[in-house]
């Protein structure tokens, strides 16, 4: 963990109604703003914090992940998302975020290898997956039986055990696709595939996902590649929903299998990770350029609750750099697998090209994030859009696990437990009558019967 500048710049906070001050440390972090350390606000001035939905408050140090939302750049460990996208791969940087420094050949090779040898799953949680009914959301499955791991794996759950908490972030990032592939096929009835050590993460997860026993699979280049370049691009984003909840459900102690179900359940959310499966049904309904503007003019109206799915960000106020890279390509893997009159492709682009002339969208900063695009290269490729929030797990467990990781041996890593303002009743006895009026009512409801 990089040295937190300390320096002794400190703010000063004052009470403009008692006039009492207090002195609060600044802390400075490579890049991004410094961060005001409030911990011990509370015993110098006796009050809390409030930042509900936390968008201006820093909940730990990382050196993972930097986005900076007014330029639309991300950065994992120093590299930008978009160089990632074009010279990495999925495994690649999955050490990185893991470890910190881009592997080198034996390092990559070690890692590639251990990952592969991970991927299959214990055969009794083949029978677990039978007690979901065939159209169990694959969202609903996935998070069920990642919690499950714990119980079958429980040789790797001593959270304080270095080697433990590697070779449970290992079996996490090999058997993800292997449980989500497991969760498609039970949704159409089709018979589970064991993982192929020959082929690489992309193609093993696109083989146990698309091939049947009546038939050789054969990988497609293109098919893979894109998919490899999605699981990049979902890899990692600082603090988010489903990050931050990894992280509080680690802090208590909680096993890493446990941890990353807890994630897997907030990712699920419309407003996070289920905005890709939002975006195409959007694209569906709104079903013709023409009809455009009616559903830009109700993202519009206050009085209505829809939003425009796959627009808009906490943190980004500029175009999401993900969702740049996927729109690229889209464009490709259209073009490659001779789709690009694709209806929603068409639909997608003008809604972009009108919302970001729009007034509204422009004074909001509400631009195209990562899940605008994500849908429709996913259903390109073969993908009912019940799977696409799963997809959006797979990358994202490498990230969780690494937050997870760091926060483990984070010194001053300690229980999550934010406080409230509290608007509820003040302390008030419990009345004699209530009790005597609880035993009439009991009288004439005995007697009733
Ligand atoms: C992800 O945090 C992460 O990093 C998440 C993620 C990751 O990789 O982990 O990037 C993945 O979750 C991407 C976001 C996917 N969600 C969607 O695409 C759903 C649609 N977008 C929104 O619901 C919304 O934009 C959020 C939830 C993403 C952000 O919500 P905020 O923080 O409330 O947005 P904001 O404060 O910037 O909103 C400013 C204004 C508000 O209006 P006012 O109260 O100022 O009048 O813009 C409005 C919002 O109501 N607004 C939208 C809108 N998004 C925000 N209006 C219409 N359509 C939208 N999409």
């Amino acid at each position: 963990m990089n040295k937190v500048q300390h320096e002794n710049h400190t703010m000063t906070l004052t009470d403009d109604l008692t006039g009492k001050s207090v002195k609060l440390p600044v802390m400075k972090g490579t890049i991004g703003p410094d961060v005001i350390d409030v911990r011990g606000i509370y015993g110098a001035a006796n009050k809390f914090t409030f930042d509900p939905g936390y968008s201006v408050t820093g909940s730990c140090i990382s050196e993972l992940t930097y986005i900076d939302g007014d330029e639309g750049i991300l950065l994992h460990r120093g590299y930008s998302i978009e160089e990632l996208a074009e010279k990495s791969d999925f495994l690649e940087v999955a050490y990185l975020l893991l470890n910190g420094e881009l592997p080198n050949i034996t390092e990559k090779g070690e890692f590639v290898e251990a990952i592969t040898h991970h991927t299959m799953v214990h055969e009794q949680i083949s029978t677990f997956f039978r007690g979901f009914r065939r159209d169990a959301h694959p969202m609903a499955i996935l998070c069920g039986v990642t919690g499950a791991l714990s119980a079958f794996y429980h040789d790797s759950t001593d959270i304080h055990d270095p080697h433990q908490r590697m070779i449970a972030s290992r079996r996490l990032i090999a058997k993800m696709p292997t449980l989500a592939a497991m969760a498609y096929k039970y949704s159409i009835g089709q018979p589970f595939n064991y993982p192929k050590n020959e082929l690489n993460y992309a193609e093993n997860f696109l083989q146990m996902c698309f091939s049947v026993p009546a038939e050789d699979y054969v990988p497609d280049p293109i098919v893979s590649n894109a998919m490899d370049k999605i699981l990049i691009l979902h890899a990692d984003h600082e603090q988010n929903a489903s990050t931050s909840t990894v992280r509080l459900a680690g802090s208590s102690g909680a096993n890493p299998f446990a941890c990353i179900a807890a994630g897997i359940a907030s990712l699920w959310g419309p407003a996070h990770g289920g905005a890709n499966e939002a975006v195409i049904k959007m694209l569906e309904e709104i079903g013709d350029v023409s009809n455009i503007q009616k559903f830009i003019n109700k993202a519009k109206d206050k009085n209505d609750s829809f939003r425009l799915m796959g627009f808009g960000h906490r943190v980004y106020k500029n175009y999401d750099p993900r969702a740049t890279v996927m729109k690229e390509s889209a464009h490709e893997v259209l073009e490659e697998l001779n789709m690009q009159d694709d209806p929603l492709l068409k639909i997608a682009i003008e809604l972009e090209k009108i919302a970001l002339k729009d007034e509204y969208f422009i004074s909001k900063k509400l631009f195209p994030n990562v899940d605008f695009y994500s849908g429709i290269i996913l259903k390109s490729l073969g993908f009912p859009t019940s799977m696409f929030t799963v997809l959006f797990a797979i990358g994202r467990t490498v990230g969780w696990i690494s937050q997870w990781k760091e926060m483990i041996e984070d010194p001053i890593n300690k229980i999550g437990r934010p406080r409230q303002l509290y608007t509820g009743y003040k302390s008030r006895t419990y009345q004699i009558e209530s009790t005597r009026e609880k035993k009439s009512i009991f009288n004439w409801l005995w007697k009733k019967n």
